[in-house]
């Protein structure tokens, strides 16, 4: 049986041939990163800067050196919120969210950071009146608290660019100028649309966006970071060996050392400039056009199966290539498991690490299956996916 993988939002399991080439070279080449002027340190160094430089150039930021790596997104939401918010600054973010998010946002509510979560519609789509209302909201708070406390804490947004769960595309222009006007810091998730959609940071007004390596910009599981505006100032999250300024006891303020301690992950960093360089060359909307065209196929078939509730809003394909559904009232474990046994399509069930998005939806008991493409997908193993979904649901 042909195993059939449409769970590339959790990782891509297709990758372009160069980035395992990329890695093995690595590997046989690479010395320490900015540890030694030989020629194997600086073989490092050279590979390393020019991934920050491609990633600078995906986000349009202010330089590769306000790239720093990280293991992943989640490391990279950590050393952002962090590293930004203190005490009585306020956190605004939406019911999006994945746990990356949310739980470091409980932690700083925790330690006195104000925390308001927007909530969304039944189809999970983006609250851009109420963000705008809350944003006015918190500006008063912190005027007031200035007035009678003399301190005025910072008011931060952090939110994703397409929900995990729905696929749903949030508009990061608009949330950009949303923040702009309110002076708050636009902190991005982009671990769903790195590699997928354009990321503007100076155009759209974003002040970081957290990335990871091992989805779509087809790197290697361990890479990730964030790009960084060079008005922002991060305190960093771990701290020790830099390869500079040894005799210093604190660790390095300048971008990118001072959000990275210890050695890099080099030859994931490798491979991860492979699949830069993969996907300069095809093109990100072209690979775009083609998972969204399968997204497509894949939804005008199984909307209209009786039985079957697909999650968010389909009202455009302008969206990430994903789609989550339920087939009655099985169980998604359930459901995902026939498909991986019964037919070889590997999907995710459960919660996705998106609790609130599925509480907003209805299906916080259920779980959902989720669907997500690839580009190395293709429209016949689409077309396996939609009977397995069609004879699952008559079956119940
Ligand atoms: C929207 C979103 N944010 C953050 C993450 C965390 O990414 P990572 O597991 O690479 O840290 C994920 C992973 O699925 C995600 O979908």
């Amino acid at each position: 049986m042909e195993r059939i993988y449409l769970d590339h939002a959790a990782t891509s399991l297709y990758r372009p041939k160069e980035v395992m080439e990329a890695v093995i070279e690595a590997m046989e080449t690479m010395g320490n990163d900015g540890r030694g002027s030989h020629g194997e340190a600086l073989a490092s160094s050279r590979i390393i800067y020019d991934t920050r430089s491609l990633l600078n150039e995906l986000f349009h930021g202010e330089g590769a050196e306000q790239v720093a790596f990280t293991a992943n997104a989640t490391q990279a939401l950590n050393t952002a919120l962090k590293g930004i918010l203190n005490p009585g600054d306020t956190l605004i973010t939406t019911v999006l969210e994945h746990n990356s998010v949310l739980r470091p946002a409980y932690e700083l509510e925790e330690s006195g950071v104000c925390l308001r979560i927007i909530e969304s519609d039944s189809l999970g789509r983006f609250p851009y009146e109420r963000l705008e209302q809350v944003m006015e909201e918190e500006t008063e708070r912190q005027k007031k608290r200035w007035e009678s406390l003399g301190q005025r804490g910072a008011v931060v947004f952090v939110g994703t660019h397409a929900s995990n769960l729905t696929g749903n595309l949030t508009d990061i222009r608009k949330i950009g100028q949303i923040c702009a006007r309110f002076q708050a810091l636009f902190l991005l998730d982009a671990s769903q649309t790195a590699g997928i959609f354009p990321i503007d940071m100076i155009g759209d007004g974003i002040d970081v966006v957290c990335f990871t390596g091992h989805k779509s910009l087809m790197g290697p599981q361990g890479t990730g970071g964030l790009c960084v505006k060079k008005k922002v100032r991060i305190r960093p999250l771990l701290s020790g060996g830099s390869g500079v300024m040894t005799y210093e006891k604190k660790h390095p303020f300048r971008m990118p050392t001072a959000l990275e301690a210890g050695t890099l992950n080099g030859h994931g960093i490798a491979g991860l400039r492979a699949g830069l360089l993969y996907l300069k060359k095809q093109g990100v909307d072209h690979l775009r056009r083609k998972e969204q065209d399968l997204l497509r196929q894949f939804y005008q078939e199984v909307c209209s199966i009786r039985n079957v509730t697909v999650y968010g809003d389909f009202s455009s394909f302008d969206r990430a290539p994903i789609l989550s559904l339920n087939i009655g009232d099985l169980d998604s474990g359930e459901v995902s498991d026939r498909l991986s046994e019964e037919y070889g399509i590997d999907t995710r069930p459960g919660g996705h690490c998106a609790p609130l998005m599925h509480e907003a939806l209805g299906c916080r008991e259920q779980g959902a299956v989720r669907f997500s493409f690839s580009h190395f997908n293709t429209e016949e193993q689409i077309k396996k996916a939609v009977i397995a979904v069609r004879e699952l649901a008559e079956m119940e």
